[in-house]
């Protein structure tokens, strides 16, 4: 197939479109390096030394003999030009994950909430439109988030997008509906994501695109098969407080002898992904589109659930790093239960990654092998949900107040 990624160049998005070419497909990449630019205002960089994406390119030909494109464009910006390269490359699929990814980078400042806003709904609605105009028939798998889905326990399995739910008639019978699962976004980022799902309902329904929305958990690892294959395939890894993911965060903080900082209780309780099962998950979605018409298929693209604490501790029992609560900058409840249904992926043949495989030492490795690339300053998480809560202050490990944090 002839597979347009669109956040290529991304912490997903690079393993996939090498796992997706060592395949056969040819892989076109579109992206404009936000997530780049953003290292430079904030000042920090992934731990893992990365080459601009047209040498990790060559090195990749050189490698497997197989070619990727890099195109440089805004999904959000620049309709024109990419209704222009879809109608030029007719892609047969597009996977979908250029949108501004943290939470708590979304959070930062009323800016930040804008752009993540204009950003990742602009990218999404233009690429729609774009593949109509464009007559572009192809398969959009796009990387949701588990988040939508809110945090609260209710008591029951969240299911894979879609809710029987039964209303009550004018003549008093029951009339049966199936709804999208009523989302509960726990940031701006979030809310991008719940927004994404009403746009691809909109379009499948009135243009009959063929649309896949997996809803992922966070992804932890690092190296997939393909980005072993030669250092400078290396995928990139975020530490800091903004961009860094729990599990990714307690390895590296493991690894440089600095305490894994639990954020309230640590009772939240959240779905987790190893990056090579993300990359094979994207294959399987590929392989099984819907139909014209079909409504959007979704999938829950998790495999297990943990604790935070119980992760920090699995860490801890790990390495011998030391554990420190901290006050949580978040909003949401400070302890929560989760039982997701996963049927759909594992019928497709996935075989999950958990994390009793080694493959948390094999993180914290990484991490030791590049700690030297590690601004200890950068480790903390300052990013708060709201004005109240008295924490937009930035802490050390030990939860003392640095300073403020406007
Ligand atoms: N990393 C996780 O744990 C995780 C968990 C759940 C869902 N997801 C979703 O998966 C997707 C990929 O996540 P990631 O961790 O690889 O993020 P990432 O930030 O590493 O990659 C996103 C890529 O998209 C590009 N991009 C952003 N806006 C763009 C635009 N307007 N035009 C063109 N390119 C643009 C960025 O430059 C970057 O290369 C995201 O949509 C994210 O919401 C990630």
């Amino acid at each position: 197939m002839r597979i347009a990624i669109l956040g290529g160049d991304g912490f997903v998005g690079w393993p996939t479109c090498l796992h997706l070419s060592a395949q056969g497909h040819e892989i076109h990449i579109l992206d404009n390096l936000s997530r780049r630019w953003i290292d430079t205002e904030l000042g920090v960089q992934s731990l893992t030394p990365m080459d601009s994406i047209q040498e990790r390119c060559r090195i990749w030909k050189e490698v497997s003999g197989e070619t990727i494109r890099f195109h440089l464009l805004d999904l959000s910006g620049e309709y024109e030009r990419l209704k222009g390269w879809l109608t030029e490359h007719k892609p047969d699929a597009i996977v979908h994950f250029a949108e501004q990814r943290a939470a708590p980078y979304s959070m930062k400042t009323d800016r930040h909430k804008v752009y993540t806003v204009n950003n990742n709904v602009n990218a999404t609605h233009n690429l729609l439109a774009a593949m109509v105009e464009a007559e572009c028939d192809a398969h959009l798998v796009h990387l949701g988030t588990m988040g939508v889905y809110g945090y609260s326990s209710v008591g029951a399995a969240i299911p894979e997008g879609y809710l029987d739910v039964d209303i009550e008639t004018l003549e008093g019978t029951k009339a049966r509906q199936e709804i999208l699962y009523p989302t509960k976004p726990g940031s701006v980022y979030h809310m991008t994501k719940s927004l994404d799902q009403i746009l691809f309902q909109f379009y499948a329904q009135n243009d009959g695109l063929r649309i896949t929305d997996l809803h992922q958990g966070i992804v932890w690892g690092t190296h997939t098969d393909q980005t072993r294959r030669h250092e400078q395939l290396i995928n990139r890894f975020d530490y800091d407080g903004d961009y860094g993911t729990v599990l990714n965060r307690f390895l590296i903080q493991a690894a440089i002898d600095y305490p894994l900082t639990v954020h309230g209780t640590g009772g939240q309780t959240r779905a987790f992904i190893h990056i090579q099962d993300s990359v094979r998950c994207i294959e399987l979605a590929l392989g099984d589109a819907p139909e014209h018409g079909e409504r959007v298929r979704i999938f829950n693209q998790m495999t297990e659930t943990h604790r935070v604490r119980d992760l920090a501790e699995l860490v801890s029992k790990l390495t011998g790093a030391s554990i420190k609560y901290l006050p949580n900058p978040r909003k949401e409840a400070p302890e929560n239960d989760l039982v997701v249904k996963n049927d759909q992926f594992l019928t497709l043949g996935l075989n999950p990654t958990t994390l009793a495989e080694g493959l948390l030492s094999e993180v914290v490795d990484v991490a030791k092998k590049y700690a030297h690339r590690i601004d200890r300053s950068r480790v903390p998480a300052v990013s708060a949900w709201t004005r109240d809560l008295g924490s937009r202050v930035e802490r050390d490990p030990e939860g003392k107040a640095l300073k403020s944090v406007s």
